[in-house]
């Protein structure tokens, strides 16, 4: 009799301590990620030109973390087979990867075509669409072709035109096999990170030359969409640009936090964000008001922020079809000294300053904490700022050790998959789908190989190169399959 009772207690417990399975709908698509530089390899093969990341890792290998280059990387060029059967091992719906503009256009100029480069990434795709795998493609993961970094690459407005002809010779050649476009992977981090800190071209000009930067890319990123409307809309595709958001969660209840917080949103997605998303089709006023004042009080007689003419402004609005998210983690924000130094800086025009809370559980980035209520509350803040646009979730993942029982990377998924479903379902959040970042460990722009964000580790010891799949990849190949997080 007792052991009845007893049975009943738990049954009554375990009853309500379950969590309720947490299913997407039927059809939600999941899929991988990777990009051109931290895969393909071969960065001087069958015509290929130089990239300013080939540059960049060759000329500084004391600039990356374990000295090493992407010049074999994972070896794509010549195994994508077999990234292939990975993903389709995966079960998942599409594959996300990007084309190397210099790999197409080696001088990055429309007047000479690499025919090789165009048979390539034809093979690739046919590939996939012979798996049954949606090949999802990015335009730009920011491996400009050295040619163009040498006209002055992101700051000078040519650029502009160039990257419409490449854009133009893609959708020509592969608009037929392939539903969704994202021509800028991250701008954020390649204008900022590349032209004012410390990634490929090495630029040191924060605050003048990453401004320049970012407005060549919004007008870019809008010309391409409205070249994509007006030449190749009977395709049917959708074009979007994948922008990147830290939940910037102030640090204290205070107004002056909230403030700075929600300044840093600005200054961060925002940037790209607001002219693309908003009804006004301009940077965010904030950043607007900011970077007058700085640059005035500098001694510049203009603002370091570029303007937009009026019909770059009707050009930018709503050029998109679909927003492309890449969300990793989240930080605090406090307000900053308000100090200004005489030299511009980006950092100093936001004006705040981050944290991460010692609490938050670690992972092998730095910058990675594991905080899944930030998914939420960035697609919740997305949703609320800009009229809920439809959301890829274009990449989420995070590094840990070497090892196929990755528990830490199974948590990771399961507790963010948790967040994005109670965002889609609670909130009413428009989410069209969702990728992992990344299919396999690959080369980690400036911690080279150290850090592993893969679903199957890569032995970078063998010979072949040998992909392995993690405990994470058959835990996420049962979501991908059956829609549902599993207790
Ligand atoms: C963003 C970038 O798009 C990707 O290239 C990078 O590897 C991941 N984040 C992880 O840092």
């Amino acid at each position: 009799m007792s052991k009845l009772i007893l049975f009943i207690l738990w049954a009554v417990i375990r009853a309500y301590a379950a969590t309720p399975k947490q299913c997407f709908e039927n059809m939600f698509p999941f899929g991988v990620a990777s990009a051109v530089f931290q895969t393909e390899g071969a960065w001087n093969m069958s015509g290929k030109g130089e990239s300013i990341w080939d540059r960049y890792t060759h000329n500084h290998p004391e600039l990356v973390f374990d000295h090493t280059n992407a010049d074999v990387a994972t070896d794509s060029y010549h195994k994508y087979r077999d990234d292939v059967r990975n993903v389709k091992k995966l079960g998942v719906t599409f594959y996300r990867f990007s084309i190397a503009w210099s790999r197409i256009l080696p001088t990055g100029l429309i007047n000479e075509i690499n025919e090789e480069g165009l048979k390539y990434y034809h093979e690739l795709i046919d590939e996939l669409l012979k798996a049954g795998i949606y090949p999802v493609v990015t335009m730009y993961h920011w491996d400009l072709p050295q040619s163009l970094q040498d006209l002055g690459g992101w700051t000078n407005p040519i650029i502009v035109d160039y990257f419409v002809d490449y854009a133009r010779l893609l959708f020509q050649n592969f608009g037929i096999k392939v539903s969704h476009w994202l021509t800028f992977n991250e701008p954020r981090s390649f204008c900022h990170d590349g032209y004012g800190g410390y990634n490929a071209p090495g630029s040191r000009s924060s605050g003048l030359e990453d401004y320049l930067c970012g407005h060549n890319v919004l007008r870019a990123h809008a010309m391409t969409f409205r070249m994509y409307e007006r030449e190749f809309s009977h395709l049917k595709a959708y074009v979007g640009i994948a922008l990147d958001m830290v939940w910037l969660e102030p640090a204290t209840t205070s107004a002056d936090d909230q403030k700075a917080a929600e300044t840093a949103r600005q200054f961060t997605f925002g940037w790209f964000g607001h002219p693309i998303l908003s009804e006004e089709g301009d940077y965010p006023q904030v950043m607007r008001e900011v970077i007058d004042r700085n640059s005035i009080h500098q001694g510049f007689f203009r603002s370091r922020l570029p303007t937009f003419t009026p019909e770059e402004v009707a050009m930018i609005k709503k050029s998109y079809h679909f927003l492309g998210l890449n969300h990793y983690t989240t930080k605090l924000v406090t307000k900053g000294s308000g100090n200004i130094s005489n030299k511009p800086s980006y950092e100093d025009d936001m004006g705040v300053k981050m944290s991460q809370k010692p609490t938050w559980p670690k992972t092998n980035a730095t910058w990675i904490n594991v905080v899944p209520w930030g998914f939420r509350k960035t697609l919740k803040w997305i949703k609320n700022s800009f009229n809920n646009p439809p959301v890829f979730i274009t990449e989420n993942g995070a590094p840990f050790e070497a090892g196929l029982q990755d528990v830490k990377r199974v948590n990771y998924i399961e507790a963010y998959l948790r967040s994005l479903h109670d965002a889609i379902y609670k909130d009413g959040c428009r989410v069209m789908a969702y990728t992992y970042w990344s299919l396999m460990d690959n080369y980690e722009w400036m911690w080279g190989y150290s850090e592993r964000f893969g679903l199957f580790e890569v032995d970078y010891k063998s010979s072949n190169l040998t992909r392995s799949a993690r405990l994470s990849a058959a835990f996420y190949s049962t979501v991908a399959r059956t829609k549902c997080i599993p207790d």
